[in-house]
Formats: C-alpha cells, sequence, structure tokens
C-alpha cells in the first residue's frame, strides 16, 4: 500500500504545483491515501475551509496543520461544524493534538481507505523553540493507546532536529510513518527506521523555493539587515512540491521504503 505524505504547502504558487503534479504521482504509484499539510496553503498563513475543500477535491484524504493554525479564524467554526465522530471534510482538517485542552478541533482522524484499510493520522508539534504545545512524547503515547488501526502516520511539525528524531526512534515500530514538517527544507535522510517506521527529518514545503522559506527573499533580508518589523508576504518563484512516498504492508502498518519527491515545474 502506497502512501503520498505532501509538505507544508506555501501560497498560490505551492497550490498550484501540487495541482500539477498530484494526480500523475497518484496514478503512477497507485496511493491508496493521501495526506498534506496545509498550514501556509492561505498566502503563507493558515489555511481557508474554501481552500481545504480545494485541496481535498485534488484527491486529498486528511489535512494536517500546525503552528499556523490559527491564522485564519474561519477555520475554527470550519472546526466547530462537525461532531468528533463525523467523516466529513471539516473533520478531516488536524490541528495539532498537544495543544491545550478544549481548543476547537482534532489532531487525530481514523478513516478506511477506498480498499478498506483502516488507518489513522495523527498531527503532532513539538515544543523546542515552539509555543503552546504540551510535551508531544507523552501525548502520543496516550493517543496511541486509543487507535485500533494498523496503518498510522504522523505529521510532526516541529523546528528542532534533534526532536524530530528523537520521535522517529519513540514511535519506531509503533506507527507507520513519522513525517516531519514546518521548516520547510527537505532533508536527505528518509530511511525506514529497524522496527518499520518510515521517517524523514522534513519533507519540505510545496511552495516557491527562490525565497527565505516560502517569503519573499526582500522582506526577509530586510528585516535581518535593518531589525524593523515588515510585512510578510508570500514568494511565487521556482515553485517546487515536496513530498514523500511510503510503501507499507496494510495488515502490519510496517514500512517497506519512503522515496523523497521533489518536483518543478
Ligand atoms: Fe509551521
Amino acid at each position: 500500500m502506497n502512501i503520498l505524505f505532501v509538505g507544508d504547502i506555501f501560497g498560490s504558487a505551492g497550490r498550484k504545483i501540487v495541482r500539477d503534479h498530484i494526480a500523475h504521482i497518484c496514478e503512477a504509484h497507485a496511493v491508496e491515501l493521501v495526506i498534506v499539510n496545509v498550514e501556509n496553503a492561505a498566502g503563507g498563513f493558515g489555511v481557508t475551509p474554501q481552500i481545504a475543500e480545494d485541496i481535498f477535491d485534488l484527491g486529498a484524504d486528511v489535512l494536517t496543520t500546525g503552528n499556523h493554525v490559527w491564522d485564519k479564524r474561519e477555520l475554527m467554526e470550519y472546526f466547530s461544524s462537525v461532531p468528533v465522530e463525523s467523516q466529513e471534510r471539516a473533520r478531516r482538517v488536524l490541528r495539532p493534538v498537544n495543544l491545550q485542552p478544549g481548543l476547537p478541533g482534532h489532531g487525530v482522524f481514523e478513516g478506511t481507505t477506498g480498499s478498506g484499510v483502516p488507518y489513522a493520522v495523527i498531527n503532532l508539534m513539538g515544543r523546542v523553540f515552539m509555543n503552546g504545545t504540551n510535551d508531544p512524547f507523552h501525548a502520543v503515547n496516550d493517543v496511541l493507546k486509543n487507535i485500533a488501526a494498523k496503518v498510522i502516520v504522523v505529521d510532526f511539525h516541529a523546528e528542532a532536529t534533534s526532536e524530530k528524531v528523537a520521535m522517529g526512534w519513540h514511535l519506531d515500530g509503533r506507527v507507520t510513518a513519522v513525517l516531519g514538517t514546518h521548516t520547510h527544507i527537505p532533508t536527505a535522510d528518509e530511511r525506514v527506521l529497524p522496527g518499520g517506521t518510515a521517517y524523514q527529518t522534513d519533507v519540505g514545503m510545496s511552495g516557491p523555493y527562490d525565497s527565505v522559506i516560502g517569503v519573499e527573499t526582500q522582506l526577509v533580508l530586510h528585516r535581518f539587515l535593518t531589525g524593523m518589523p515588515g510585512k510578510f508576504e508570500a514568494a511565487k518563484g521556482n515553485p517546487k512540491m515536496c513530498a514523500a512516498l511510503v510503501t507499507c504492508d496494510p495488515s502490519t502498518g510496517r514500512a517497506s521504503a519512503i522515496q523523497r519527491i521533489m518536483l518543478g515545474e
């Protein structure tokens, strides 16, 4: 069984490059489950319900987010529009599971693929150099106690490479894949860990690479050179789609392969 995980879509350039490539990748690899991180899909800041719907229309099954999840306020209403047991699209957009209790939305989705394979997606966020998150290591232990599916994909949205690598080892043999997001630059360390968990520190963004992690280069340089605040805008140049293709045994959830994908125009 093949799973496609698409790295953080950044702005309109990211949405377009994913639109250009996702169908042919899914067809070529007979992909059964598509997960897309969308936390920067709306101009670099969060995601709107409309953009989420557009990405579902491209064939995504579950959308994940991260620290930018609350940037577009209308997403809270979208989250609250469906009950926890729903399988509707609004329930398939996740926010990190280890935020403060009682916030809108959910951090775990359990579903079944078209061919009948049960799966779960967990959206987890790091706490090294990040605010507002609870211990992800114990949080994911608690979440796993309640999941029956064997095929489990974790989006670990985190800043520090060390925390991400540690999470890979923490979950090795317990989930199908631990895939890092948030830092927007793909890392070349994709591998299957000894226990059968596919791992990559960061899948990389799907967005404009002539930029500073998605933002217009001159705006970021100005901030570094002057220390003055300024508005950030999404760049457009040199878009690439970054993704990880994970192959697993649907009966055990064990991964057998992970392939890094980076496609330009
Ligand atoms: Fe992020």
